[in-house]
């Protein structure tokens, strides 16, 4: 994988993702998605969208305002809860997230893990069985068996709120702060991670509003609304993408951890009883969604939490190798009826569904899927960005997007900027446009204009020449294979169809 600030810098330079404000010095992890990132951005947020809405007939979207009534967040919680530990380095004044600090402590005995298992493929060779010796080396057993330690210690201290274990637990492991290497620190002390503002013209009447931390609970209270105008029948679910909001203490890493971002969310809405079957049904099925982009098995891996949320009886990760390690991408969470028996209690109103089987009334259990739009823009970003060296010891920068999300799906290129070929490049774009994004590109040697479309991530390019006024035919290329094949122009829209519809990528799902 490439490394990580070649990868921040790539994002920039070819149009991806740029500092907020920048001509300001920009703000912290604060981004705009540039002109090739928002069509990235788009195609990873149809795919999800198509996933839900589309494949299930019994889910349904929505698009709730960002801000919502105070009161939905006392009731969800967040107002008491939603907080995490931060620690701060009396010498270099950083501030840290207190948890964080240990996990990332675990990650870099993970990665003595991960050393011991390539040392051991090297010498054993074809016979290598990954899953025997990370099940049998006394090494590698040591340091899990000090990791699970360790991150059972801080799940406990956590959920039992004892900040001062915490400290301990940072003390003990030696950590050291690393901007100054100084091992100063204060105690642990809870932050609220909600944004406030004020809703109102004069001073006296404002009333104070939270910028929303999670999408959710715009679903859940719609809950009712949606059932009774859709008329679904328990189990439903409502999906939902929008923008959130959350002060992180420590917002660093790029678009992984930002101040301002976007939520992919499902609520799953089943009779009560049942949320243990569907929370296992829909972790599943998301997986299966990551494995459909075929970045590779081998980087994704389900993380069960140790310390739940207030509102959770079960919940997972679906962690994804980042430049920077196993971390999460998406939440798979069983939600119980907390959040809608919360709203029941402090709006007065009923959020209860009439089961006509079970002949009864019950506030349905709630299992959610919620994924970053960011943090899987970086996925896909930081697994796709290759550097390559070729055949002839020249090297090319290529950026191997799954064709579906790549903002580009096609470039044309005449050959020459003469002798007609511009005119039937264009006529291609023109044919083309309606069911593909398609770039005209005429400047430079061909050999250029590939690399250039390399980077960009485009998975095909059309180049016409001098044959293709004689016999209609143009060359073909593959981005990841630089293969060129000839074909009829004919033939051409059935072929990329066959490549680039969602349909069939969804059809893997
Ligand atoms: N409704 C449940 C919920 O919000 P979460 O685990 O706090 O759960 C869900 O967040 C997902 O949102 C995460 O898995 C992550 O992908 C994304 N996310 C959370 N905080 C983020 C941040 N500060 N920047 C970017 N993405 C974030």
């Amino acid at each position: 994988m490439t490394d990580f600030k070649k990868i921040i810098s790539h994002a920039k330079e070819y149009g991806f993702v740029f500092p907020s404000s920048e001509i300001y010095d920009g703000l912290s992890a604060v981004y705009d998605y540039a002109q090739n990132g928002v069509a990235l951005k788009k195609n990873i947020r149809d795919y999800w969208w198509k996933s839900m809405v589309q494949l299930h007939h019994n889910i349904v979207g929505i698009d709730a305002a960002i801000f919502m009534h105070p009161t939905t967040w006392k009731a969800s919680g967040h107002v008491d809860a939603f907080n995490d530990p931060l620690i701060d380095n009396k010498d270099s004044k950083k501030r840290y997230r207190a948890d964080v600090l240990v996990e990332e402590y675990c990650a870099k005995i993970e990665t003595k893990i991960e050393k011991e298992v390539k040392k051991a493929a090297k010498r054993f060779g074809d016979t290598f069985d990954k899953a025997q010796f990370l099940s049998t080396n006394p090494r590698v057993l040591g340091y899990q068996e000090k990791i699970d330690a360790i991150l059972k210690r801080l799940g406990k201290s956590l959920e039992k709120e004892d900040l001062a274990d915490v400290k301990a637990l940072i003390e003990e492991l030696d950590i050291a702060c690393p901007e100054s290497g100084s091992r100063n620190w204060t105690e642990v002390k809870q932050f609220n991670l909600m944004f406030g503002t004020k809703l109102g013209a004069s001073a006296e009447s404002a009333m104070d509003l939270y910028l929303r931390p999670e999408t959710a609970q715009g679903i859940f209270v719609n809950f009712l609304n949606v059932q009774k105008t859709s008329r679904m029948k328990v189990p439903f679910g409502i999906a939902q993408t929008g923008k959130a909001f959350r002060n992180e203490i420590v917002a660093r890493q790029f678009i992984f951890r930002m101040r301002e971002f976007e939520q992919m969310e499902m609520q799953f809405f089943v009779p009560p009883g049942t949320q243990k079957e569907w929370y296992e049904k829909w972790k599943e099925s998301r997986l299966k969604w990551h494995l459909s982009l075929g970045m590779g098995e081998d980087n994704y891996r389900f993380h069960d939490h140790e310390k739940l949320a207030h509102y959770a009886d079960a919940a997972a990760d679906i962690e994804f190798k980042f430049p920077f390690g196993f971390k999460e991408l998406e939440g798979i969470h069983s939600r119980t009826d907390f959040d809608l028996g919360s709203h029941e209690k402090y709006s007065g109103k009923k959020l209860q569904y009439f089961d006509p089987e079970r002949n009864e009334n019950y506030v349905p259990y709630v299992v959610e899927t919620s994924i970053g739009l960011d943090r899987m823009f970086l996925a896909v970003f930081s697994w796709a960005l290759r550097e390559e060296t070729l055949e002839d010891g020249s090297s090319r920068t290529v950026l191997k997007l799954p064709a579906l999300l790549a903002p580009t799906k096609i470039a044309v290129l005449p050959l020459v900027k003469k002798d007609g070929l511009p005119e039937l490049a264009k006529s291609i774009l023109e044919d083309l446009k309606w069911d593909h994004t398609v770039v005209y590109d005429e400047k430079d040697a061909v050999g250029r204009r590939y690399r250039r479309q390399d980077a960009l991530g485009t998975p095909y390019c059309i180049t016409v020449d001098h044959q293709s006024l004689e016999d209609q035919t143009v060359t073909l290329r593959d981005r990841d294979s630089m293969a060129q094949e000839r074909i009829a122009l004919a033939d051409l829209p059935a072929l990329l169809d066959e490549k680039l519809n969602p349909k069939n990528w969804l059809k893997n799902l």
